[in-house]
Formats: structure tokens, C-alpha cells, sequence
């Protein structure tokens, strides 16, 4: 058996989980999902799901992994013996690492081809309806969509075969505060632009106006998930490569913090560009991809905005990617397995799995496979749509549940407390009890509710019902992903 690897300091550690949390998540996910919503209720409520559920699920993750110092499924076998059921926690882990990798490199790979396209400078020159064309042709061209994941995939792959230090630290050192100046930057310019756009966003973004839709909860307790790279074992393995000193529940809120922040801050860049020029502002992918490449070519100096933009998305995505890689890889070094083969297989496998995602979209694809009905391919975006469902609403949060209910009844109260007092200077911090109590109790009855709202088990009236009594307006429930 090789030596486990560690962080070099508790700095790159934090880079390395902030880097895994921050992502496309944040910078293209989000703001559409709350342009979609609606704006500042949706945002609270999202910041709500954050601290209630988030904080506390992100520490009981790094725990596993710093108390076993091993990947999530060697982690159980450690804690609860060889033949624990709970084993199917991080084999899950596994799966979802695959399923999300494999839709990520292909948007990854459409952020690369607008990075290209903002360094040719080719948004100047364009006609407001050439912008949609833009996306539909890579959203549809198969060999453009294929082309860039692979070259993503092969970035990806590159920093992971090189190991904890050597790879995902190096790489994070300097990709994060690349990442956190060129946001700083963009929020900066943000201030300046024409129309009051800066305050009209602000007011967007955290002036509660009502009017959820009941399906917003489930929205905003998945992505609570996904941007926290949460229930899938991301965090755990992370945490397996920490020393013995570093304080969990700082370096988990400090890692929540920079996730939320980022998060508003890209929502802060893209909303004040919008409202600055007036334009329309697409629904879901295309805010990003349309919308916003529509405005740089109407800013001064939108040629540099443009690339510090899809740079800071191009960043945040390998970061992610990264994470997403590690977990199946350090399931199979915890097997017995050399670095490299482990990361030339996974690597190879999820990218493979990423080929139909890559070219779901394309007429080539479409007429092929027309007739396997499994996926519906006939439907438009259907393959690719199913895989960010299937992760975000159902493998995430239910790893999720699995982890708060593991970590808050089935392991030692000693094991537990003092893996949380490490790097504190008092005996018994004034805040274990809460955290036990919020990642035994009320997480685990939030996130079984949504999954039953979600399963249909619970029935979607009554939910709409007490949204209408919170916010007084008609709500009905927006069946999304349907
Ligand atoms: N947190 C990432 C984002 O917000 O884009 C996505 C992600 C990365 C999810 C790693 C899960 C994970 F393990």
C-alpha cells in the first residue's frame, strides 16, 4: 500500500474544497436559476437551505474522511465494518461523481469555446440574433461539443494523475486566486456600468418581493447540494488528505462562505450588465451563453470583460472538476491502485459516459438512437437535462441524508466530538450540541420531505398551499424537469 497523501498546509486545503465548491455552479447555474425564481425570495430562501443544512452536512463529510483518512467507501468499511450496508453511501458517491462529471465537461467544454471566442474578439462584430445562433450550433454541433470535453476531460485528468500536492494543489494555488482577483474585478466594473445597473441588481438579488413557486424549494435544496459539492463524498475524500490539526467547523464555514459569496457576486456581475444594457434576458443556459456575450459587444471594453468572464467560468469548472475526478480515483487507490492507472480509468470511463451527453443535443445523435426510449433521446436535450436532474435532485440530497443520518446517530459520540474540537481551544465547543442536533435532526427531516415532495409521495398542493400562506400570493407548483 502506498503512504496517504497529504495537503501541503490548511491553506491549500481550503483552496482545494473552495475550488471544488465553486464552480459552474455558481457562475452559470445560479444566476439563472434565480432569474428563473423570481430574485431575492428565492435567494433567501437558497442562503436559508445553505446555513440550516449545507454548514452542517459539509463538516459531517470532512469528518469521515479526516477521522478514517480514507476515501468514502474504505471510510465505512473502517467506521462500520467490511459488510455495512452504509457501504452504498459511497459507492452512490461513485456513480454521481461519474453522472455529473460527464454533463460538467460538456458545459466546461462550451465555456472553453466561448473563451476562445472572446479572445478572437468575435462578439464585437455580431447582429443581436447571430448570438443564439452562436449557441445553437455549438449546442447542436456534435463534434464541437465532443472536441472541447475531451480537451476539458484531458486538462481535468492531467492535474489529478499528478496527485494531492503535486496536481489539485498546485493547481488550485493558482487558479483560486486568479479566480477570486478577476471576480473582484468584474464586481468592480459592474459599478460603473450605464442605467443604475449595479442597484437595480442589487434590488433583484436581495429585496424579498414573494411569489415563489412551491417547486423552488426543491430548486434551492438541490443546488444547495450541487454548489457545496455535498453528498456525493467530494468533501470526505478532501477532507482524507487533512492533518490532524486544522479546525473542521472554521474551514467548513469558511468554505460555505466563499461558495455563497461567489455565488452572489456572479449574480451581482451578471444581473448589473443586464439591466445596464437592457436586454433580454434569456431563461436557463442560454444567460450566459446568449444574454451576456449580447452586452459585452454593446460595453467598452467588452472585449477584455468578455475573456475575465469566461476565464472565471473556465477556472471555476476545472476546480470542480477536479474534485469530481478525485472521488472514483480515490476509490480505487484505496483498492490497492497506482495513481495513474486509477486516473487513466476513471478518467477514461467518465469520459467515455460523457460522449453521449456531448452529442444528445445533435441531429446525428437524434436520428440514430431515436429508437432507444430509455433516455428519450427524441426530445431535445433530453440525456443531458436527465443527468443534472438525476444528480442534483435525487443522487445529491440523498447522499446528503445519508451522511447527516450516518454521522448524527451511527457513529461514536467520542469519535465525533473530538474529531470537532481539533484546533479549538475549548474542551467542548459552545457549538457541537448545535451542530449535532441540526446534522442529526433538522437537516435529515428537511432533506427526507423533499425527497418525498420530490418522489410524489407528499403531495406538491399542500406545499404550494403553504408557500401561498407565506408570501399571500397564488403560487402553483412549476413542473420542472418534467
Ligand atoms: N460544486 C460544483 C459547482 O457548484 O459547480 C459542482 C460539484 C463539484 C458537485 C464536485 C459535486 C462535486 F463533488
Amino acid at each position: 500500500m502506498q503512504e496517504r497523501e497529504q495537503w501541503g498546509s490548511r491553506l491549500a486545503f481550503v483552496l482545494a474544497a473552495a475550488g471544488s465548491a465553486i464552480g459552474l455552479g455558481n457562475i452559470w447555474k445560479f444566476p439563472y436559476i434565480t432569474h428563473e425564481n423570481g430574485g431575492g425570495s428565492f435567494v433567501l430562501l437558497y442562503l436559508f437551505c445553505i446555513a440550516i443544512v449545507g454548514l452542517p452536512v459539509i463538516i459531517a463529510e470532512m469528518m469521515v474522511g479526516r477521522a478514517t483518512k480514507k476515501s468514502p467507501v474504505a471510510a465505512i468499511e473502517e467506521l462500520s465494518g467490511k459488510n455495512s450496508p452504509w457501504k452504498i453511501m459511497g459507492l452512490m458517491g461513485v456513480a454521481a461523481s461519474f453522472i455529473i462529471l460527464s454533463f460538467y465537461a460538456v458545459v466546461a467544454g462550451w465555456v472553453m469555446h466561448y473563451t476562445y471566442l472572446a479572445f478572437s474578439d468575435s462578439f464585437s462584430g455580431m447582429k443581436a440574433n447571430q448570438f443564439s445562433e452562436v449557441f445553437n450550433q455549438i449546442f447542436v454541433n456534435p463534434w464541437l461539443n465532443f472536441g472541447w470535453a475531451t480537451i476539458f476531460m484531458a486538462i481535468t485528468l492531467f492535474i489529478v494523475i499528478g496527485g494531492v500536492k503535486d496536481g489539485i494543489e498546485k493547481a488550485v494555488k493558482i487558479l483560486m486566486p486568479v479566480l477570486i482577483v478577476i471576480m473582484i474585478l468584474l464586481v468592480i466594473n459592474s459599478i460603473f456600468l450605464p442605467n443604475n445597473g449595479f442597484e437595480k441588481a442589487l434590488k433583484f438579488i436581495f429585496l424579498p418581493t414573494g411569489g415563489l413557486h412551491g417547486a423552488a424549494i426543491l430548486e434551492a435544496l438541490g443546488h444547495a447540494f450541487f454548489t457545496l459539492s455535498l453528498g456525493m463524498g467530494a468533501m470526505l475524500t478532501y477532507g482524507s488528505y487533512l492533518d490532524d490539526k486544522t479546525n473542521l467547523f472554521k474551514a467548513g464555514l469558511i468554505v460555505v462562505a466563499l461558495d455563497t459569496i461567489i455565488a452572489l457576486l456572479a449574480c451581482i456581475i451578471i444581473f448589473s450588465i443586464m439591466f445596464a444594457y437592457g436586454g433580454k434576458v434569456s431563461n436557463g443556459a442560454g444567460l450566459v451563453f446568449i444574454s451576456l456575450p449580447q452586452e459585452f459587444a454593446k460595453m467598452n471594453g467588452g472585449y477584455f470583460v468578455s475573456i475575465a468572464f469566461f476565464l472565471l467560468l473556465f477556472f471555476a469548472a476545472l476546480t470542480s472538476a477536479i474534485s469530481l475526478l478525485e472521488v472514483p480515483v480515490a476509490y480505487l487507490i484505496d483498492k490497492g491502485w497506482a495513481r495513474k492507472k486509477a486516473s487513466f480509468t476513471m478518467g477514461i470511463s467518465i469520459w467515455l459516459l460523457s460522449i453521449p451527453c456531448a452529442l444528445s443535443n445533435s441531429e446525428f445523435w437524434k436520428n440514430k438512437f431515436a429508437s432507444v426510449t430509455m433516455f428519450d433521446f427524441k426530445e431535445k436535450t433530453v440525456f443531458f437535462n436527465k443527468m443534472d436532474y438525476l444528480a442534483s435532485n435525487w443522487l445529491l440530497p440523498l447522499g446528503g441524508l445519508l451522511i447527516a443520518v450516518y454521522v448524527g446517530w451511527f457513529i461514536s459520540d467520542k469519535l465525533r466530538s473530538e474529531q470537532f474540537k481539533i484546533g479549538s481551544n475549548s474542551e467542548r465547543p459552545f457549538h457541537y450540541i448545535p451542530w449535532v442536533f441540526f446534522t442529526a435532526v433538522v437537516s435529515p427531516i428537511i432533506v427526507s420531505m423533499i425527497i418525498l415532495i420530490e418522489a410524489e409521495v407528499i403531495d406538491k398542493k399542500a406545499i404550494n398551499q403553504f408557500f401561498d400562506g407565506l408570501v399571500g400570493s397564488k403560487t402553483t407548483i412549476k413542473q420542472i424537469h418534467k
